[in-house]
């Protein structure tokens, strides 16, 4: 293989990232870069750069950046071998040749998995016991068309037969999760006279499906050879089973039934996310297009990192159970950190969205189209008895609802609400506020430091984590950016002391006419500072650097004052006096 380029590279040579990035972006020329607007974060103007010249981009508002590769990752939410298949495609790259074992078995999975989806919709024809159910269940005909519903054959090994005939081998079967060797040695069918639902990935491959038995399919009466794993065992049957982690289905990641219901999310800023497929197809069929759910999974980041790319609002709506409360409140508490707008919808008479469908669908569009804000619906669960804030049960309440209000990421919803709880519990909005901002310094991570081993700098937020940039971190960079694009680092210098310390590293390589270190977090920053090169020739580095030094004095003064207020809480008196004296030495006029 020596000398031949990898395909990545190949791709690379062959895709141009403007014109890539134009099929998903407006660019605008923005001197011999381009500029739109960042598809990661919410913002009016454009900070998301390109760079012809060096393949990349980068956003100087959230702080990602990279190449082709690391673009698509982001903006389609999946993993590299993936991202390496769709540009391969796009590039005319053929990676059959270039890379046979990769492409053969994700090729294979999702194969396989289309021959099996074709396989149990034939097989519902068959079947009238599972069509009987899925019309009990109040389904339509197009509906099971339009999700491509089918049916699993109560025996053991229907597909899989199917299937080796057909060319595949077993081992392939079962990688794609479809069939399980058995203790014995055979390899039979996971799914077994269920219900399939077909999982299609982002880009509407089959990458997995879940399975729901037929309420009559009694585990002590299948098939008796002692191969289904949990009637061996003795345990309850899963009401659904799922397709395993394999190589091209993670749970975390895919959406069910997103790939059909995207444009109809993306039309309305809002999704009506639900718990289980039933809910989801139900939901679809009573004329709400734009429904998700998670697939046999908690909701989790990467799900609501995905929509939050096409959906503002999202209205949720959980099981009327104690599991679907408890999966609600977290699920909400997760949408409200990713800066949507929150809205839930709940239900007296029946126990899911699935039922409210099938018993009045258009009560359930009304529920949703009247979806009450989940700041409501928190005062609702813990402020019942409002009255009684003495008590340490009142109290307690309250400030579950006032973590609640706090964990929201606009400063003005957050605000709204702060308002409405005050006229609600008749306490004062800024005791509210006070109550509120304790309970935050507790998660804060600035706190454990004691006052005197405070590091100088705000090097205590450089922990907060990638994407979490300072408004400091960014006035350093526009310094560093200047100084990069005249050669001249003498204005750059007299305020180096107040850079972060990944900015002051990044300082002292330019410098010394670097360009790059091998350390990706610094060389992260590099790669900002020569992207933003072009925007900075007329900054007017005096004000650049006064700046600089406010934000800096007023980052430690708030730290400092943080920590006072932490040492008083220990009755700890030295640190206290030393916080005071740092304070102190802080200049008046900074
Ligand atoms: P539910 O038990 O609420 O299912 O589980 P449902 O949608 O109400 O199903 P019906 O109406 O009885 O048919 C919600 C989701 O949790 C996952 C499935 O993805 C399901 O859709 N789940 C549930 C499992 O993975 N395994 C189970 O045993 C049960
Ligand atoms: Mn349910």
């Amino acid at each position: 293989m020596a000398g031949s380029p990898t395909p990545v590279a190949l791709i690379k040579e062959k895709l141009d990232i403007v014109e890539f990035l134009r099929g998903h972006l407006t660019l605008h020329p923005a001197g011999k870069n381009f500029k739109a607007l960042c598809p990661f974060h919410k913002e009016k103007t454009p900070s998301f750069m390109v760079s012809p010249d060096r393949q990349s981009w980068h956003c100087f508002g959230c702080a990602l950046g990279g190449d082709v590769f690391s673009f698509v990752m982001q903006y389609e939410n999946i993993e590299f071998g993936e991202a390496l298949r769709v540009l391969a495609e796009k590039a005319g790259v053929e990676l059959r040749r270039l890379n046979p074992s990769e492409y053969k078995l994700t090729g294979a999975l999702y194969d396989l998995n289309a021959k099996a989806r074709d396989f149990f919709r034939e097989q519902l024809k068959a079947f009238a016991s599972a069509q009987q159910y899925l019309s009990s269940r109040r389904l339509h005909r197009e509906t099971i068309d339009e999700f491509e519903l089918g049916f699993a054959p109560p025996g053991p090994e229907a597909l899989t037969l199917h299937l080796l005939h057909s060319g595949s081998s077993p081992d392939e079967i079962i990688q794609a999760g479809l069939a399980l060797r058995t203790e014995r040695g055979l390899v039979i069918d996971r799914f077994r006279g269920r219900v399939m639902f077909p999982i299609y990935n982002h880009f509407g491959k089959v990458a997995g499906f879940t399975g729901r038995v037929l309420p009559h399919e009694d585990p002590e009466r299948s098939e008796g050879t002692g191969a289904n794993p949990s009637t061996s065992s003795g345990l309850a049957i899963a009401k659904y089973i799922n397709t395993p982690e394999t190589p091209v289905f993670q749970k975390s990641k895919i959406l069910y039934g997103f790939s059909k219901t995207k444009n109809a999310i993306r039309d309305a800023k809002c999704a009506f996310l639900v718990e289980g497929q039933m809910d989801c197809v139900m939901s679809v069929q009573a004329g709400i297009p734009n429904a998700v759910a998670a697939s046999g999974t908690a909701l989790t980041v990467d799900h609501l990192k995905t929509l939050r790319r096409v959906a503002e609002t999202l209205v949720f709506s959980f099981d009327n159970d104690e599991a679907g409360w408890a999966a609600g409140e977290r699920a909400i508490d997760l949408a409200h950190a990713e800066d949507f707008e929150v809205k839930v919808v709940t239900f007296k008479d029946v126990k899911d969205p699935g039922e409210a469908a099938a018993e009045n669908p258009e009560g359930l569009r009304k529920a949703v189209a009247e979806a009450k804000p989940a700041a409501l619906f928190y005062f609702e669960k813990y402020l019942t008895d409002t009255a009684d804030f003495g008590s340490r049960e009142g109290l307690s309440r309250l400030r579950a609802v006032l973590r609640k209000v706090q964990g929201i990421q606009s400063a003005v919803t957050r605000d709204f609400w702060f308002k409405e709880l005050s006229r609600r519990t008749a306490v004062g909005e800024n005791v509210l506020r006070e109550e509120a901002e304790k309970i935050g310094d507790r998660a804060s991570p600035l706190t454990p430091a004691p006052a005197a081993n405070l590091p100088a700098g705000v090097s205590a937020e450089a922990g907060v984590g990638r994407g979490a940039r300072t408004r400091l971190d960014l006035l350093s960079e526009r310094m560093l950016a200047y100084a990069a694009a005249r050669g001249d680092f003498s204005a750059a210098a007299t305020c180096v002391e107040y850079f972060p310390p990944l900015y002051l590293r990044g300082f002292e390589l330019l410098r010394e006419g670097k360009k790059a270190s091998g350390d990706p977090e610094l060389d992260a920053v590099l790669h900002a500072v020569f992207l933003r090169e072009e925007l900075v020739k007329e900054e007017a580095w005096e004000l650049l650097r006064e700046e600089l030094t406010k934000e800096y004095f007023r980052k430690r003064r708030e730290a400092l004052t943080r920590a006072v207020r932490l040492a008083e809480s220990r009755g700890d008196e030295a640190g206290v006096r030393s916080a005071l004296d740092e304070l102190r030495k802080i200049p008046h006029n900074a």
